[in-house]
């Protein structure tokens, strides 16, 4: 019998990596990548009074309103290539109210990934370095946001420094998302400190936490080990 695909969440704050991982999950997993933000900006592609309301919350870094949000989540998890071939939600939930839904709903992950994008700060080194670990950690993440360029051909994620794209031509048609500028991804940084606890509280004992300070492929060296292990106990029972 088939054995029972997989269930993953990733979750991070913006620019953590979500998407970037994402892709090389998939790509080795075969899992059916659903991204809330993906979703939503579908929705507002469409020209559709729902992504028009949608538009204007992620404008201001917010998260955008349930009722909109929690159903177009749910019919794509429903949908019967997530059942067949596993999921990875990406970006949801981001809300104690998500969350609780999701569960009602009878959707519960068999592993939560929790990208963290911080500076280590080696015990016994001055406090101030330590009290201005926030302030570095987004340093990094507007310097991502502000880099970021996707292929509208492919939808790949590139970073003009990290990740640059491989050909002048694929370089030559990159976009920019609305919400990349310093000023949006600092509201949109606050909206996840606000959220973030209530989530993790929820998936507590199955949360791996993953260092994604570190370059693309070691992030995932990280989460391979993870899934590795999960898909091979999978194939025992
Ligand atoms: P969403 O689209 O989910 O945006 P986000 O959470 O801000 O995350 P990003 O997509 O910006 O970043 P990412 O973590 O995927 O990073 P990436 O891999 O691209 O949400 C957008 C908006 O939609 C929200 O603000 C909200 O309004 C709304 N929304 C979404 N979900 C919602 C929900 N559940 N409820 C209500 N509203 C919701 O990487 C970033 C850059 O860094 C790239 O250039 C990449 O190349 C580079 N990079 C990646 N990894 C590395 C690395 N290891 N080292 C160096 N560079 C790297």
């Amino acid at each position: 019998a088939k054995a029972d695909p997989l269930k993953i969440m990733i979750s991070g704050a913006p620019a953590s990596g979500k998407g970037t991982q994402c892709e090389l999950i998939t790509k080795k997993y075969g899992l059916v990548h659903i991204a809330a933000g993906d979703l939503l900006r579908a929705e507002i592609a469409s020209g559709s009074e729902n992504g028009k309301r949608a538009k204007e919350y992620m404008e201001k870094g917010q998260l955008v309103p349930n009722e909109i949000v929690v159903m177009m989540v749910k019919e794509r998890l429903l949908l019967p290539d997530s059942q067949e071939n596993g999921w990875l939600l990406d970006g949801y939930p981001r809300s104690l109210v998500q969350a609780t839904a999701l569960k009602e709903f009878g959707f519960q992950p068999d592993l939560f990934i929790l990208l963290e994008v911080r500076i280590l700060v080696a015990a016994g080194m001055l406090y101030y370095l330590v009290a201005s670990h926030y302030l570095v950690n987004e340093e990094i993440l507007v310097e991502r946001v502000v880099g970021r360029r996707l292929d509208p051909v492919t939808g790949k994620i590139y970073h003009l420094k990290y990740s640059p794209p491989e050909t002048e031509e694929i370089a030559a048609r990159l976009t920019q998302r609305f919400d990349d500028t310093e000023e949006k991804v600092k509201l949109r940084l606050q909206t996840h400190h606000q959220n973030v606890e209530a989530v993790l509280l929820m998936y507590e004992d199955i949360t791996l936490k993953v260092n994604g300070n570190v370059p693309k492929e070691d992030v995932f060296a990280q989460i391979d080990g993870a899934l590795t292990k999960l898909h091979e106990d999978r194939k025992l029972i």
